[in-house]
């Protein structure tokens, strides 16, 4: 079977736009825009790209808008299925009208796209109100049947809250993780899953799942400090991830553009203190 490359960007963090700077200073499309210049400059011919979530950050009808804009300015012209997945960050609601013209709340996006003999499966942990992540039973069951039906090239999955910690421990990591990920491990395993794609901490992370491998990409919009163990350090710059399925197995490469990664926000959850740009709030 012929190599199969594909591109793994995540945390958009898109505003409606220009006018609407993230932290009062970084604009998250002139970042998407950076990083599709990036990926063409690679020449890959990639077989799909991935979004794993947080595709708005503030999930407005207004800023989907933009995103359509967007995508078929940045991504669209590789002319692959860009494979979409939501985030906590973004609002089912307001997608879903935008993109599809429905207009029935908030049941999950959760899909199956075939890209030739590989089945990507897209989950939804986004919760209403809340920066943590949860499949529930009903997409889990759904993810069984799914599993069940082969797929002659393997699975591979995409939820945008990490299903391992992310690195060294930290005060509050409970909300980087899924929360049922020991019911969806169930799920996973002994079956064909080449890869758990996510995002939502915008670090970089590798480890093993259920007998696959669990992947991050950093983030499109900003990207966090591996090293912070009392809440999070964000900095400016953008990244991604490069995967090749080969031989059986999926590869991932982290890739970060380059950037003065000035810091923009930071928070601690030992004193609730948030931080931006150098101002306590
Ligand atoms: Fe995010
Ligand atoms: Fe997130």
């Amino acid at each position: 079977m012929r190599e199969l490359v594909f591109f793994h960007l995540s945390d958009l963090h898109l505003t409606a736009g220009p006018e609407e700077l993230l932290f009062g200073q970084v604009d998250p499309a002139v970042n998407l825009r950076a990083v599709a210049a990036e990926l063409r400059r690679m020449d890959l011919a990639p077989a799909f790209i991935v979004i794993s979530g947080d595709l708005a950050h503030q999930g407005s009808p207004a800023t989907y808008h933009a995103l359509q804009e967007l995508l078929a300015e940045t991504l669209a012209p590789f002319g692959v299925p860009v494979v979409l997945a939501l985030g906590n960050h973004d609002d089912r609601r307001a997608f879903r009208q935008v993109f599809f013209g429905e207009d029935d709340g908030e049941r999950p996006y959760a899909y199956s796209q075939w890209v030739e003999d590989l089945r990507i499966i897209v989950l939804d942990s986004l919760v209403p109100g809340e920066a943590g992540g949860w499949l529930g039973e009903e997409q889990l069951a759904w993810l069984k049947r799914e599993l069940a039906t082969p797929a002659p090239r393997g699975n591979l999955l995409v939820v945008h809250h990490p299903v391992v910690h992310r690195g060294v421990s930290r005060l509050g990591e409970e909300e980087l993780i899924l929360r049922d990920r020991s019911a969806l491990a169930e799920r996973v395993r002994g079956r064909p899953v080449l890869g758990i794609l996510s995002g939502h901490t915008h670090v970089a992370a590798a480890a093993p799942f259920a007998g696959t491998t669990a992947f991050t990409a950093t983030a499109t919009a900003f990207l966090g400090d591996p090293s912070t163990r009392d809440g999070g350090r964000m900095v400016t710059g953008a990244g991604f991830n490069l995967g090749t399925v080969r031989d059986g197995m999926l590869i991932v490469n982290s890739v970060v553009l380059p950037s003065e990664q000035r810091l923009v926000a930071e928070y601690r959850f030992s004193t609730r203190a948030v931080i931006v740009a150098g101002r306590s709030q």
